[in-house]
């Protein structure tokens, strides 16, 4: 198959860093696109690959958070045109399998096989120029190569006046966290509502709680700039810790506990888990977004779920369909109901890809943007 050139930022093993490297990319196929990456945000679910808690196959090219302009299309591509502005979707959104025809599009069942990173058809788009070994990228996308070649499924037109470093988040962070608390934890008027972790995704579930009409919004996270920057967001309180943060939701419940929990931190286990579900109320619900490895260690009362009516819900995607919420969630950008220029706090370039992982790592950044040299 006929193939041209990208460049990307490639993990070889569990633990090292980025390597940036040339890379042979395969022409799309008929069902496929070839995008023109334009930008791709840092999310932390990146680093998992890195640190083995999410196991791909690798050599992988990173990257899924991504927005560009579709180069060129196979022949039975109907979603989009060449030319367009497009958001890369890391779950697919067939739109006829069994949960995307029932509106949850954020586990489709194309979804399935993704941590080999290859096409659908189970061969890889992706060649290490040097070797011209095949690779997978990311979810099937690879947005930290300046080209991709995706299905046309992980594909949602963008409208054409928004920045693509602001658009890219939509495709990942911002649709998650605002969903996680808008669809997921169902945030009404007045609640309290409790998020832990103010990273690219937390300060997004913040916003999603503001718009929802929650009237108490209280975000722990250890780092000092992500609780200076929270209110912007909408954070109406924050602390370091859970521990600091109980008595303000003692005397805002009256004891009683949240309405809902979020909980995006970087890595979660299951002692966050059981200590978030701990300061959940009645009838409450603790969302989990966070990854954290395989093991079964859940520490949590089954008599506190059963007697006090608790739930606990995982949240992919933010419960969201991104055909229709990634539109949406950029008219609510253009209309002034939730806010992406202030989550990038540093845009790099492929080389400073690094950087730009250790920035997130230390805490620096809400979010970091890669913006790709063309
Ligand atoms: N479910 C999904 O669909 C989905 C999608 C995207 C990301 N994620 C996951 O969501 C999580 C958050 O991603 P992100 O990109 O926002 O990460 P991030 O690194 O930008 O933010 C994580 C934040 O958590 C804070 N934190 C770390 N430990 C903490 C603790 N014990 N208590 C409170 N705060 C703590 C950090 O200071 C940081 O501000 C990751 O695990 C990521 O893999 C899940
Ligand atoms: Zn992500
Ligand atoms: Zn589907």
């Amino acid at each position: 198959m006929k193939t041209m050139k990208a460049k990307g930022a490639v993990i070889h093993a569990i633990g090292e860093d980025w390597k940036v490297e040339d890379l042979e990319l395969d022409e799309p196929g008929e069902n496929e696109v070839l995008i023109k990456v334009m930008a791709s945000g840092l999310c932390h679910s990146d680093d998992h690959f890195v640190t083995g808690d999410i196991p791909v196959t690798l050599p992988m090219i990173g990257g899924h958070e991504g927005a560009g302009i579709v180069e060129r299309v196979g022949s039975k591509v109907t979603r989009v045109k060449p030319g367009d502005h497009v958001a890369t979707l890391f779950i697919p959104s067939c739109g006829t399998c069994r949960y995307c025809a029932r509106g949850q599009s954020y586990i489709c069942n194309n979804g399935a096989g993704m941590e080999h990173g290859l096409a659908m058809d189970g061969t890889p788009r992706f060649h290490l120029a040097d070797s011209g070994a095949g690779i997978g990228g990311v979810t099937r996308l690879g947005t930290f190569s300046n080209y991709l070649v995706c299905h046309e499924t992980q594909t949602v037109k963008l409208p054409e006046d928004i920045p693509f470093e602001l658009a890219c988040l939509v495709s990942c962070g911002v649709a998650t966290g605002y969903g996680a608390a808008v669809n997921g934890a169902k945030v009404r008027p007045g609640d309290v509502v409790l998020i832990v972790g103010a990273g690219g995704v937390g300060m997004n579930a913040v916003q999603g709680a503001r718009h929802a009409g929650a009237d108490h919004i209280i975000v722990v996270d250890p780092v000092q700039y992500k609780r200076d920057r929270a209110p912007e967001f909408g954070a109406t309180d924050t602390f370091a810790s859970l521990e600091e943060a109980q008595s303000r939701i003692d005397s805002l419940t009256n004891g009683q506990g949240v309405d809902s929990a979020i909980i995006t931190v970087g890595r979660v286990d299951g002692e966050i888990l059981g200590a978030v579900f701990d300061r959940v109320g009645k009838a409450g619900i603790c969302i989990l977004v966070s990854v954290g490895s395989y093991d079964r260690s859940l520490s949590v009362s089954p008599q506190d779920l059963t007697n006090f009516a608790k739930s606990i819900k995982g949240v992919m995607y933010g419960d969201c369909n991104p055909s229709v919420d990634i539109p949406r969630l950029l008219q609510m950008y253009v209309d002034g109901s939730i806010k992406l220029d202030p989550l990038v706090t540093r845009t790099y370039s492929l080389d400073e890809i690094n950087q730009g992982f250790a920035d997130m790592h230390s805490g620096a950044n809400i979010r970091g943007v890669l913006v790709h040299d063309h």
